[in-house]
């Protein structure tokens, strides 16, 4: 269910560690951080041992006197559970709580987040530790809102201890009821791997070519989900119990095997992202290549932006990139350029942010993370990050009326939680949705086309999907029959469907149903998928769609249209000449299926065929290198301009705008500096 953070003003935050420092810096620290412009503070989140040092033994009065130093200062604060990292004489004393690695071996403590989130005594402490700190806290007045855990799944998202496949087991007694059910849903005839009593299963296992049961990996996945949003209404049901009306529940970050929109439904008030763009440029990695992603670089993050938006239409930054760095053992990345910082808090903000709290006031002096750049250096002088920090703070004042508007989009893209977990172990869909996805990105970026993503969530509604004129399904493998009627209902009305490769020809399960793919969908785009090909290097063929010549990679689907037309047939290949796009309308809409993987020209193509592209045409006149992103509040748009390069980027004003940023007026040609951004009303 998709839950917005709510704020009556664009906020900015910064994540502080007060067990980092001695306690004599703390008053200095927040009023330097208030002096920038920083009215709240996200604490707690790895101090586990400052509640509890010794098993059942609860302390209060450190976090007691940093919130009454915060409540004097007037600066609010975000209180975690520490619940990611548990302390050494937990782990020590109840080794049933720790995630093991495939094998059995048991992940110790020494890093973070080596625990896993199934064992009743582990389940047991966590409440107990949460319902202590709310308890205490819950009434301080310096606190506005609670994180639970910090990044759940980031560090892994796969569990292999013993209480995971004790509970594995029950999760599919629920599901299944009896042995036969399951050993007919997870295709257990396959190699003889019938199940004869709950107590053969486990969460999966070292295997040959490391190649379990893929149906039942699915399931696993499905579960890890679950045993995460169990762990979250755990704590989220405590903390409603004393926090302060208006205090929010969220957490932060989005990583794998978790149904965010589940989670939402089910345990928070919105989500919260961690926004780390300067992954884009990571020593040693190949994104200086030519994929779209590698062309965009940090603009990219717009993408997992898109998909927090899909969650919370508006949502908080909780951690904001701040330096360069990474972790003493990985994760290199180079220092961001001057202005970067303030470019990727307006990135944010653009696509739906109202609140921006940066990682991390001060760079630690110890630990794994002393790389790990924060605003200020280790040796506490003032940086440029800081002055960039206060430039933001004035500008914010001249965008108070943007909080809580929303990004406007025509089109959508869409992803769904199952066929993303089945592809990551199926080798013929699973790899064609990242180039896929990144591909419509980098077309809509380019041409100045607003676009979300969607999640084809249980709950999507008719209404919901009339928001958009163009609706895209790259490769939903796993594609519901029920979602098919919707989207017809859909198309009927007015809308345009594009569905890619692969979809439809799994069932829930992962199996593949003895019927024509795309299965439910077929009679929406009028023909069938007769067979397919992986595309070798030396097999390649081309298609031409709209009298253009377009690339088709990865894979092809040779085509049969039933009431369908022929948009586009292959070239090249046994199948040279065979249909390779198909067309049906719809009521007042249409569906069209594209038999492949979406290049760039692919999805450029088709933008301009929906005539979707240079949303802003009307009032601006912009180089490709300029990012457009509208988001509108009562009758006003807000149109963010941002720059990504290096140079000044000369652009076009229709009529007459003001940047809100500066109040300086724009009209005929203008120029976007370096790193720069505007926001133009009128
Ligand atoms: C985030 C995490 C922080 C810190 C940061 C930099 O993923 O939540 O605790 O580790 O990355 O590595």
């Amino acid at each position: 269910m998709k839950k917005s953070m709510q704020m009556d003003h664009l906020t900015l935050g910064v994540c502080y560690y007060p067990e980092h420092w001695p306690e004599s810096m703390w008053a200095e620290d927040l009023d330097r951080m208030l002096a920038a412009g920083i009215t709240v503070c996200r604490v707690a989140e790895f101090a586990w041992s400052k509640f509890e040092k010794t098993e059942g033994v609860f302390t209060f009065d450190f976090f007691d006197r940093f919130l009454d130093l915060a409540e004097e200062k007037g600066m609010k604060v975000i209180f975690c559970t520490p619940t990611a990292t548990p302390p050494a004489w937990l782990t020590e004393k109840y080794p049933e709580v720790l995630n093991a690695f495939p094998d059995g071996t048991l992940v110790r403590h020494g890093m973070r987040c080596h625990c896993n989130h199934t064992s009743p005594v582990f389940l047991r402490l966590c409440a107990r530790v949460v319902e202590e700190i709310a308890a205490h806290y819950g009434k301080h007045p310096a606190i506005i809102g609670w994180q639970i855990d910090n990044e759940i799944n980031c560090e892994t998202n796969l569990y292999h201890s013993e209480s995971d496949s004790l509970a594995f087991r029950e999760y599919l007694k629920r599901k299944f009821g009896t042995l036969e059910k399951l050993n007919q849903a997870m295709g257990t005839v396959f190699w003889n791997q019938e199940y004869t009593s709950w107590d053969e299963i486990f969460v999966a296992r070292p295997t040959l070519a490391d190649s379990p049961n893929p149906h039942l990996l699915l399931e696993q996945k499905k579960f890890i989900s679950e045993s995460a949003i169990a762990f979250f209404k755990l704590q989220a049901d405590i903390l409603k119990k004393y926090r302060k009306p208006g205090d929010f529940i969220t957490t932060n970050g989005m990583f794998g095997h978790l149904d965010y929109l589940e989670l939402n439904r089910q345990a928070l008030d919105f989500i919260t992202y961690d926004s780390y763009p300067n992954f884009a440029y990571s020593m040693g990695t190949t994104n200086a290549n030519a994929s779209a992603a590698g062309k965009l670089k940090d603009r990219s993050s717009g993408l997992s932006l898109s998909r927090v938006r899909s969650v919370s239409p508006n949502f908080g930054i909780m951690e904001q990139q701040s330096g360069g760095g990474g972790w003493q053992t990985r994760l290199t990345q180079p220092a961001p350029l001057p202005g970067q910082l303030r470019l990727w808090a307006y990135q944010s903000i653009a696509h739906g942010a109202d609140f921006i709290s940066f990682f991390r006031w001060r760079t630690c002096t110890v630990g794994t993370e002393i790389y790990w750049n924060g605003i200020l250096p280790w040796d506490n002088r003032d940086s440029r990050q800081l002055g960039e920090v206060k430039r933001l703070q004035n500008e914010l004042q001249g965008l108070s009326g943007l909080t809580g508007g929303k990004y406007k989009a025509k089109v959508a893209v869409g992803y769904h939680y199952q066929s993303e977990w089945d592809g990551e172990g199926d080798v013929f869909h699973g790899p064609l949705s990242g180039p896929s996805v990144m591909n419509w990105f980098y077309a809509c970026q380019i041409s100045h086309t607003p676009m979300d993503l969607l999640c084809l969530d249980r709950e999507l509604t008719l209404e919901a999907l009339q928001g958009y004129e163009l609706l895209v399904l790259p490769h939903i493998a796993l594609l519901p029959d029920s979602l098919c009627e919707l989207l017809e209902a859909y198309a009927a009305q007015g809308g345009r469907v594009i569905f890619g490769a692969r979809t439809g020809f799994k069932d829930e399960f992962g199996r593949c149903p003895m019927r024509p793919t795309p299965g439910a969908a077929a009679r929406l785009v009028g023909g069938t998928v007769r067979e397919y090909t992986l595309v070798p290097e030396d097999r390649p063929a081309s298609i031409t769609l709209f009298g253009e010549e377009l690339p088709m990679p990865l894979l092809h689907e040779v085509l049969e249209e039933t009431d369908g037309e022929v948009l586009a047939r292959y070239h090249g290949a046994y199948y040279d000449g065979s249909p390779a796009v198909l067309r049906k309308r719809t009521g007042k809409g249409e569906a069209l299926y594209f038999g492949g993987a979406f290049s760039e020209e692919a999805a450029f193509a088709l933008l301009r065929y929906a005539g979707l592209t240079e949303a802003c045409g009307d009032d601006l006149l912009l180089p490709p290198e300029i990012e457009y992103a509208p988001r509108e509040k009562d009758e006003n748009t807000f149109r963010f301009l941002l720059n990504y390069t290096g140079k000044p980027q000369p652009f076009l004003c229709k009529k007459p705008f003001t940047d809100l940023l500066t109040g300086e007026l724009h009209s005929g040609e203008a120029v976007l500096p370096p790193f720069g951004v505007m926001v133009l009303g009128e």
